[in-house]
This record gives C-alpha cells, sequence and structure tokens, in this order.
C-alpha cells in the first residue's frame, strides 16, 4: 500500500474530496481530485449506487490510463419508500441544499409518518482502464431531525442523525464523522483490500 503515494477520486464535490483526503492522509496518500485534474463531469445514467459509482471512476480510468476511483452515495429516507436515494444530488433544486433541505423536512412531513428512520450509502468503485473494477459498501442508520443543526460538513449533514447519537452530523468533525460515516465505512474496506493485495 505504501509504494502508492497518489490516488485519483474521481469527483468534484469538495465535501467528499475533503473526507477522501482527511482519511488517506495519514497512510501518505495524496488524492489527486476531478478538480485538481481537470476531468470532465460524467453523466450518472445508473440506477444503483454501485452503476453510478462505477460509471465514474471508470470514465476517469480511461481518460488519465491508471486505476482511479469514485463514490455515489445519498440520503435514503424509510417513509419516503427510500427516496431521494440515488438522485440525492439532484433532489436539491439548483443544487442547493439549504433548499433541498428544506423540500426533504416538508416532503417527509407530508407522509404524516412519524417513522424519521433514514440511511445515508455510499459505495467506492476502484475501476481500472480494462473495465475491470471492485466495489466497497458503507452505510450508516439514523434519523431524520425537524430542524437544521451544525455547520460542519455537507449536503444533508445538518438533518441527520446518526443512531446512538443526539446531534447531527453537521456537528461532528470530519475525524469523527469518517469513522461512522457510509462513506468512511467503504473506505476502510478500500484500504484492507488495498492492502490485503499489495496496492493497486
Ligand atoms: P453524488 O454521489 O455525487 O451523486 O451525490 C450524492 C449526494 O448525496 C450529495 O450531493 C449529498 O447531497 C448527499 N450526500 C452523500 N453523502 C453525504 C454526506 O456524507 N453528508 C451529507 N450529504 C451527503
Amino acid at each position: 500500500m505504501q509504494k502508492y503515494k497518489e490516488l485519483i477520486f474521481a469527483s468534484h464535490n469538495n465535501g467528499k474530496i475533503s473526507e477522501i483526503r482527511d482519511m488517506l492522509a495519514p497512510l501518505g496518500i495524496k488524492v489527486l481530485s476531478g478538480n485538481d485534474l481537470e476531468l470532465p463531469d460524467v453523466e450518472e445514467t445508473g440506477k444503483t449506487f454501485e452503476e453510478n459509482a462505477y460509471i465514474k471512476a471508470l470514465a476517469a480510468a480511461k481518460e488519465k490510463n491508471m486505476p482511479c476511483i469514485a463514490d455515489d452515495s445519498g440520503l435514503c429516507v424509510d417513509a419516503m419508500g427510500g427516496r431521494p436515494g440515488v438522485y440525492s444530488a439532484r433532489y436539491a433544486p439548483n443544487r442547493d441544499f439549504n433548499k433541498g433541505i428544506e423540500k426533504l423536512l416538508n416532503e417527509l412531513a407530508e407522509t404524516k409518518s412519524s417513522n424519521r428512520a433514514a440511511h445515508f450509502s455510499c459505495v467506492i468503485v476502484l475501476a481500472y482502464p480494462s473495465g475491470k473494477y471492485k466495489a466497497f459498501e458503507g452505510r450508516v442508520d439514523g434519523n431524520i431531525s425537524t430542524h437544521k443543526s451544525g455547520d460542519a460538513g455537507f449536503g444533508y449533514d445538518p438533518i441527520f442523525v446518526p443512531t446512538g447519537f443526539n446531534r447531527s452530523f453537521a456537528e461532528f468533525d470530519s475525524v469523527e464523522k469518517n469513522k461512522i460515516s457510509h462513506r468512511g465505512r467503504a473506505l476502510q474496506k478500500l484500504i484492507s483490500y488495498l492492502t490485503d493485495n499489495d496496492g493497486l
């Protein structure tokens, strides 16, 4: 693992990039992002987190002719039939997450359900230019709060309270969040895979 000093993370999402950077920095791995490399945005046409992560990772791997990782993730709310799920980014009007949060709280209220259970899911795909790939999944369960709290993190963090805590993800520092988050858990599996297989 230590011989690999750089890894391309095919994402333009600064929230995700900084989390993945924080998690790989202690291993001495520098993360190059879609922003650093000016990778083109890829249309997410998949119906699952894994399909979308594969589409993004493979496009980058082919473009750069080297193994790349990408993630796809989202918030699945039980009383909304698992929505917004793979559409979490597009669910927020103009990708404005203040509006997205408001929309989600309204939609959940309209269900009249008292069930506020939800989970974040993440699939990280490591893809090779040949098309070969490996997927790593992570999930964190929790509840949707009735109002926003905290200003750390990104996306739907201010309304997601992980099980066993009484504060939202936006009230966690990044080290704490990465230990239990969907992305942190998926990344741990990727790190174990790279370690067991002596790198890429
Ligand atoms: P995509 O994976 O680029 O399609 O975007 C996933 C979307 O899900 C993000 O834009 C966020 O809205 C949401 N999301 C994924 N992970 C998190 C997280 O850790 N916190 C808050 N929102 C998240």
